[in-house]
């Protein structure tokens, strides 16, 4: 499973890729507001920080605009990838930067037949948005394992990229079922690596190293 990294923020990225487990980056605009940075500043920035697919958003609501976007966001860099929500006009950019050549996450995916339209589309990611499903009072988990389910049925080469992760929970679901790619926020990739026994099992073994007054 790929594992990218749901943040803007330059020192977030830094630290967790420091740590060997970030593979890629998904911005998005309220993520990029957050920095009060220009738009193409951080993606420039992030990309020569992490080699590996980067989201970046398109704006627009309107195709043909999404499309002068999207190019625009794809010549910052090789790796950036262009994020267009699940709107008609989002399915026809896609479709048209897809057939240019230019990779595209499919984002705000809310249904497994939203998902199945963004690999007819030629989608190289779908992001299903987890999190904001289970805040609805349905379950974000199931649209997963359905979209994992449809793709493979089909051979589709659309990943499923994992997205509004809340819980470690939520990536360990994810994982179990096979989705390809799991979009982490900073805080849930640092709680995924601790774990209480580890810290306790760690100090016992440093206690009865410290009293053989052996070194190595
Ligand atoms: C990433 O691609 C999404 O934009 C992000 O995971 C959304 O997360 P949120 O629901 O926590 O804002």
């Amino acid at each position: 499973m790929k594992f990218f990294i749901d943040t803007a923020d330059i020192n977030e990225i830094r630290e967790a890729a420091s740590w060997g487990l970030v593979d890629g980056v998904t911005t998005n605009p309220s993520l990029i507001a957050k920095t009060r940075r220009p738009y193409a500043d951080v993606l420039r920035e992030i990309c020569a920080t992490v080699d590996g697919p980067v989201s970046a958003e398109v704006v627009a609501t309107e195709a043909a605009a999404m499309l002068e976007e999207g190019e625009r966001l794809a010549r910052l860099h090789p790796n950036i990838v262009v994020k267009c929500p699940l709107i008609i006009e989002g399915l026809k950019a896609a479709r048209a930067l897809s057939n240019r050549g230019i990779k595209v996450n499919v984002t705000l995916v809310f249904s497994p037949l939203q998902g199945l339209a963004a690999a007819k589309c030629g989608a190289t990611y779908l992001s299903p948005f987890v999190g904001r499903l289970d805040d609805t009072g349905h379950d974000g988990i199931a649209m997963v394992e359905q979209l994992v389910r449809i793709l493979r049925n089909y051979g589709y080469p659309t990943q499923v990229l994992v997205a509004s992760i809340r819980t470690p929970t939520h990536l360990l679901r994810a994982a179990e079922m096979g989705a390809h790619v799991a979009t982490i926020p900073f805080g849930v990739m640092r709680q995924i690596l601790h774990h209480p026994l580890t810290d306790s099992g760690l100090e016992k073994f440093l206690a009865d190293w410290r009293a053989t007054k052996q070194k190595i």
